[in-house]
């Protein structure tokens, strides 16, 4: 169907009108969202942003589906139409026969065929989708993508604009707690907030998840649970889905009627579908579910003398992993000793040693500090086995003014090793007083005392999963040890 370019036009303008007023953000995007459909005489359009790790397209403005194709499971943002991620428009024809939709199944309970989506961009990186759906089978006309993209760049500005607007509203918070806002931020930006939430405790849920860097996403699937007459008479949509651990979370009160209720629900849908992971959790046990899972000892909601998480446990895993693979691939078939210095860097040499695909010996040292400023170092356990003629990996936990490294790697070079590299987990390269050669960094962390994963502060916090940062004030003297 050929429209005028002056009807695109009038919705262009109802569009930027929109994105220039005072609404929110959900309520902007579903008036882009019905504009743009009905400009296109489809059916439906969403627009999606991609989480902060882009991994996931969380839906923030629709028009026109319904709530079981809205909340069909987390959108994968590799699967579901990788082509976007690379910047590039989209079209599909049948949704139901084709490979890239993630839930062919609902669309064709849905009745969609046609399917345009074109990214969101933002100076030329994806930040998001915009999908117009039809039910019949169409083509979409040059003036059709052209509009949709144009539509996009408004919806890029959108997004832009309340991400100012919830980073300013965290400034607020911070400063209302009288807390000064971090400087490094643990999530990378875009931190567009996907969610409205429908109680306080499931935003107490969410703040609790984004200070140990956990990865949510807010209802993104309904599950039928009763059918009458082949219509769904009965749907149950747990709050939270946490894709690193692969597990809904419904939350409840305390309140017994609710509760037996929800137990109800939660039984047809384990019944239903064994192959889903679903909790119903009390305050109290959220956090014992986040012990569980290794963030934060049992039964605080936060660990005292933490500011903020900068690493989670995933987060740190990842990066081991990865750093593992570009050593094992370095290093071939070679024999390698590992180095560490005791006792910060236990928790990261027991988990990069598991990684690696190469024949590996271990080997230990430890030492300590003393003059004024603590910068002389001594040997006080030296290593076990000569490592004359072999290839040595120093494994560091953090390398911060580099003196320790420095006297590390000298008395190292003077037996003779064939060769001789670094790792460091973390490099606090803001103050270094040496400029050392490290051949394998995990992160490049900000000036600040970090804990956790083996680093501690007097003995202590050596036993959390994740790294992160201590309150401000609560370092005295930063001695190395
Ligand atoms: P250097 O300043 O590079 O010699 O670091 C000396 C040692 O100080 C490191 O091996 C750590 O044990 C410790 N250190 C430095 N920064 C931190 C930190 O932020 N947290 C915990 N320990 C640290």
């Amino acid at each position: 169907m050929v429209r005028s370019s002056g009807s695109y036009y009038s919705a262009l303008k109802r569009i930027t009108r929109a994105a220039n007023s005072a609404y929110g953000l959900r309520k902007t995007c579903n008036f882009i969202a019905k504009n743009s459909a009905r400009a296109m005489k489809a059916n439906g359009c969403r627009i999606l942003s991609l989480n902060p790790r882009r991994e996931y397209l969380i839906s923030v403005g629709t028009y026109g589906l319904s709530d079981l194709y809205l909340k069909k499971g987390p959108l994968d943002a590799r699967r579901s139409l990788p082509d976007i991620l690379e910047g590039k428009a989209v079209y599909i024809a049948d949704a139901t026969r084709d490979d890239r939709v993630q839930h062919p199944e609902v669309a064709l309970e849905q009745g969609i065929s046609s399917i345009l989506g074109v990214p969101i961009l933002r100076m030329g990186e994806a930040i998001g989708e915009i999908r117009i759906y039809a039910r019949e089978r169409r083509q979409f006309s040059e003036a059709e993508r052209n509009f949709l993209f144009s539509v996009a760049d408004v919806c890029s500005v959108v997004f832009e604009r309340a991400e100012l607007q919830q980073s300013l509203d965290g400034d607020r918070e911070a400063r209302a707690r009288q807390r000064r806002p971090s400087p490094v931020s643990a999530v990378p930006v875009p931190t567009l907030r996907p969610a409205t939430f429908a109680h306080p405790s499931e935003e107490d849920f969410a703040r609790l998840l984004d200070f140990y860097c956990i990865e949510w996403l807010y209802e993104p699937r309904s599950f039928a649970l009763r059918w009458e007459g082949g219509k769904i008479a009965e749907m149950f949509t747990p709050d939270f889905y946490l894709p690193e651990l692969d597990i809904y979370v419904e939350l409840t009160t305390l309140k017994q009627n609710l509760i037996t209720e929800k137990n109800r629900k939660l039984r047809q849908l384990r019944e239903l579908y064994p192959e889903v992971n679903v909790r119903l959790l009390t305050k109290s046990d959220f956090h014992k579910l986040l012990a569980k899972y290794g963030y934060g000892p049992l039964g605080e909601a936060k660990v005292e003398g933490v500011d903020r998480v900068l690493y989670s446990h995933a987060q740190i895993q990842r990066r081991v992993r990865t750093l593992a693979r570009r050593i094992s691939r370095d290093y071939g078939d070679e024999r390698l000793v590992l180095i560490g210095v005791l006792k910060g860097v236990l928790c990261f040499m027991a988990d990069l040693m598991q990684h690696l695909s190469l024949p590996v010996t271990v080997d230990f040292m430890a030492v300590s500090h003393y003059g004024g400023d603590g910068q002389v170092v001594r040997i006080t356990r030296d290593l076990d086995s000569s490592i004359a003629g072999k290839h040595v990996l120093m494994v560091e936990d953090i390398v911060d003014t580099g003196m320790t490294l420095n006297y590390i790697l000298g008395h190292l070079s003077a037996h003779n090793p064939a060769s001789l590299r670094v790792c460091t987990l973390l490099d606090k390269r803001a103050r270094r007083l040496l400029d050392l050669p490290l051949d394998y960094v995990g992160f490049e962390i900000p000036d600040e005392f970090v804990v956790g994963y083996g680093l501690d502060y007097k003995g202590e916090y050596r036993n959390l999963p994740f790294i992160g940062v201590l309150k401000p004030g609560l370092v005295k003297n930063e001695e190395p040890r």
